[in-house]
């Protein structure tokens, strides 16, 4: 990760955490495990065609574990809510090494997930937007159009970091901590419904959990927990 990229990220922090949720890019680790569900498709079928969602790319530091698991005919489709990390990211994908070359399979929409359409229809959806700053509502408009868009083969994955928002929602008052409260609920619920599996990433500040959804319409399976 280039001091050019942790820069253009610090500075949309301290502009805009809530949106933004992070004091850096995910490492590699945690983008790899965000990525893992199409990495393992394309160890059984190297060839057929996916189409994969990436929510929230930022600088592209998940972007870039996606692109080096993308088959050749594989169609990625990046939301991003803000202006500044669209800009970042167009001229990434014509410069970085690892995105180039798969630059004509990649579309930038500068658009909030929210906007995603029942029509919308993508075999792995990989979502990095801070749904811990997210209350209730947002949650579901975030979850919900994306998992109902996950194709009856697919996988969606969100992550979420450990230990600090239960330190938040244990020591926020009031209506914060109700608020919180009430997202993490929302949250469980999505869990509860299409959760597969689990794993804990520590090479990331902050360490991060890693969540395998199925789609919406798929049977609930139970929850499993790993340490990558
Ligand atoms: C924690 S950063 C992750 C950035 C990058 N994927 C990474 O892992 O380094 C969250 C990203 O989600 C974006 N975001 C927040 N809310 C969003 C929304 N509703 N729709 C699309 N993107 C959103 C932010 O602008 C930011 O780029």
């Amino acid at each position: 990760m280039s001091i050019r990229e942790r820069i253009a990220f610090f500075g949309q922090m301290r502009s805009n955490f809530e949106q933004t949720g992070a004091l850096q890019p995910s490492s590699r680790r945690l983008a790899e495990a965000m990525a893992a569900p199409l990495r393992r498709f394309h160890a059984n079928d190297a060839t057929s065609a996916t189409r994969i969602l990436e929510i929230g790319p930022g600088t592209g530091a998940v972007t870039r574990a996606i692109a080096a698991c993308m088959g050749p005919h594989d169609a990625l489709d990046c939301y991003e809510i803000n202006e500044e990390f669209v800009r970042y990211l167009r001229d990434a994908i014509r410069n970085d090494a690892a995105l180039a070359p798969r630059a004509d399979q990649i579309r930038i929409h500068h658009a909030a997930a929210q906007e995603l359409t029942p029509a919308d229809r993508f075999d792995f959806a990989i979502c990095s937007a801070p749904l811990n700053n997210f209350d209730a509502v947002a949650i579901d408009a975030v979850l919900e159009p994306m998992l109902g868009a996950v194709t009856a083969r697919g996988t969606a994955t969100i992550f979420e970091y450990v230990f600090f928002p239960v330190l938040r929602r244990a020591i926020s008052p009031g209506a914060l901590g109700r608020r919180l409260r009430a997202a993490q609920s929302a949250k469980s619920k999505w869990l509860a419904r299409c959760g597969r599996d689990s794993s804990l990433v520590l090479r990331n500040v902050p360490p991060a959990r890693v969540y395998e959804l199925g789609p919406l319409t798929g049977r609930p399976a139970r929850l499993r927990a790993r340490t990558r």
